[in-house]
């Protein structure tokens, strides 16, 4: 079935300086690694979700799930298991080179962000599920389809004033025990979320300019 779409009011004028003013505001975003004990209200957390779950994705199917932490415990628990794997990743790695690569972001085994960020957001995506029938429905492109989402719930909470950290651990299927989710589901990412503390530093890094990563083919 087929319904209207209702389409948002398009003016040139308002589209060019929003334009602008997003490059503004998403030019200030970084990834933080260290938090400050201010809590931003969990209502704001669970709006840059909602954003994230009207991303568009294969087929409709919206393969993902997003499991807030809040809950100290579990959080200590979370670095606990977090820290294990990156020591073995630091030290034990027969790829030397991806540490080289790291090093200029000063990233260690050490997570205390895990613990000091007030929300902690692990985002699960599945290959299929169940309908109410039984019947198995898959997930098409379901880890572009989760990208998507993760993208906009990073831009929303940033929109919100928010900091946050995309963080990956190289293996995290102890989240599918220890969050209680289905075994079809699996861990896409964590994304720590707080307010940066006021001293906090970043990584002195740089952005490829836009005619670095864009084509453009004009008409004649
Ligand atoms: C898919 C993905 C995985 C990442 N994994 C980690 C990670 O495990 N630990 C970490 O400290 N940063 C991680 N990052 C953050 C990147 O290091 C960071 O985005 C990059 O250095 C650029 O810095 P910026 O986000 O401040 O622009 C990840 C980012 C992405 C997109």
């Amino acid at each position: 079935m087929l319904q209207e779409f209702k389409r948002p009011k398009y003016d040139e004028n308002l589209s060019s300086s929003v334009s602008e003013e997003l490059v503004k505001i998403f030019e200030k975003r970084r990834t933080i690694r260290q938090y400050s004990n201010e809590k931003p209200d969990r209502e704001i957390i669970l709006n840059a979700i909602r954003v994230a779950s009207l991303a568009p994705s294969g087929a409709n199917a919206q393969p993902w799930h997003f499991a807030v932490i809040e809950n100290q415990a579990l959080k200590e628990e979370i670095k606990d298991k977090c820290e294990k794997e990156e020591f073995d990743f630091y030290h034990k790695n027969p790829n030397q080179k991806w540490i080289e690569d790291l090093k200029h972001l000063h990233t260690h085994e050490k997570k205390e962000f895990l613990t000091q960020a007030p929300y902690l957001i692990a985002i699960f995506y599945s290959h299929y599920s169940h309908d109410q029938s039984g019947e198995k429905k898959t997930h098409y492109y379901a880890k572009e389809s989760v990208g998507l989402a993760a993208g906009m719930l990073l831009s929303s909470l940033h929109l919100c004033g928010l900091n946050t950290l995309t963080y990956t651990p190289k293996r995290m299927q102890f989240l599918n025990d220890l969050l209680e989710r289905p075994k079809n589901e699996r861990p896409f990412m964590i994304i720590a979320c707080g307010v940066a503390p006021t001293d906090c530093e970043v990584p002195q890094i740089s952005k490829k300019t836009i005619h670095e990563v864009t084509n453009y083919y004009q008409n004649p």
